[in-house]
């Protein structure tokens, strides 16, 4: 299978390195533990969505786009990265967050903070859908004479699934540069293009691991079905054909907690651990749960001694500061 890529502009600082957490591993007496540093691809901070606006930007501009439409929540680490790659490009960026604007010590923090930083206009969706909101935002821009390009919530479409195919490809690379065998890859999957790309990348590039997404937000079922479509409809787009890749799609419901970014325990003691261990920072959404999740996992006997297990970093660190009161033990 030979995927037609389409056009991508270079953002991401690739490939991004392949560490090893020999005190992480030691500390839980698990299994080999490698780390893949895509909280590394160096967009104002870095994170998954880099590799997937190298895409979407590409697309924009072919298109004759000026201004960049994104949605997500106040803390969105890819409405940050988002803003950062439309200044880049000197692309306008409009960024449609979800609820109201946070008072107090919240109001300018983390991605927020960043995201004004870097140039972007914030909307607050308040009580509109946020699809609905960005075709607001998308008709004002218009009657402005601007020409805007609506990027979807994490921008998980085909464009943005196709950079986690590539992602495959540089991974499959450095494991047989460096001779090095994985039973199991575990990341944060929620809006399902970083998993989508990495089942059709696995399948194009022959990786026979396991790759289990550990969801953050949604049940293990609706993120299924919603990678698979996704999954196959990227296929098509890079002239694969129809493949059916659902029994490919494993996702890891457990670790839900109390919901969307709210931090508990499992988040607080993976993100100091790994940190304490390794010197790496997690995030207190996404990469923390799935962290707690791979923990917990280890913890009761999910892999042998003798297995490789890597966990992809995919970012976020950014949020930290909008967390730091849930994320000291006091
Ligand atoms: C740090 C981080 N990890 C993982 C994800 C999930 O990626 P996806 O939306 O492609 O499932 C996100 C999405 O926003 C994220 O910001």
């Amino acid at each position: 299978m030979t995927p037609k890529y389409p056009d991508r502009v270079a953002i991401a600082h690739l490939p991004t390195p392949l560490e090893e957490m020999t005190r992480l591993s030691k500390h839980l007496s698990g299994p080999r533990l490698l780390i893949k540093r895509d909280d590394q691809t160096g967009l104002a901070t870095g994170g998954n969505k880099t590799r997937k606006l190298e895409f979407l930007v590409a697309d924009a501009l072919a298109q004759g786009c000026d201004y960049l439409i994104t949605t997500g929540s106040p803390q969105s680490n890819h409405c940050r990265q988002t803003a950062a790659a439309a200044a880049k490009f000197g692309l306008g960026c409009s960024l449609v967050l979800t609820g109201k604007a946070p008072e107090g010590e919240t109001a300018v923090t983390g991605n927020l903070l960043l995201d004004q930083l870097l140039g972007a206009h914030l909307y607050w969706a308040g009580g509109r859908t946020r699809q609905e909101a960005m075709l607001d935002v998308a008709a004002e821009l218009r009657t402005m004479g601007h020409k805007p390009y609506i990027i979807p919530l994490g921008g998980s479409n085909v464009m943005g699934a196709t950079g986690y195919v590539q992602a495959m490809e540089e991974l499959t690379d450095q494991l047989q540069d460096e001779r090095l065998n994985v039973d199991f890859i575990v990341f944060a999957s929620s809006s399902g293009g970083t998993q989508a790309g990495l089942v059709l990348g696995a399948a194009i590039y022959d990786f026979h691991g396991q790759i289990i997404g550990v969801s953050v937000d949604h049940p293990a079922a609706d993120l299924q079905t919603s990678v698979a479509a996704l999954a196959t409809a990227t296929a098509t787009h890079l002239g694969l054909g129809t493949l059916s890749l659902a029994a490919r799609i494993d996702v890891n419901d457990d670790y839900l907690g109390e919901g969307y970014a709210m931090v508990g325990e499992t988040e607080r003691e993976a993100i100091q651990m790994v940190a304490q261990l390794e010197g790496i920072l997690l995030d207190p959404v996404y990469t923390g749960r799935a962290m707690g999740g791979l923990i917990d996992l280890i913890r009761w006997g999910a892999f042998t001694r003798g297995q490789t297990v890597l966990f992809w970093h995919t970012g976020g660190a950014a949020a930290l500061p909008a967390f730091a009161d849930k994320l000291i033990n006091s």
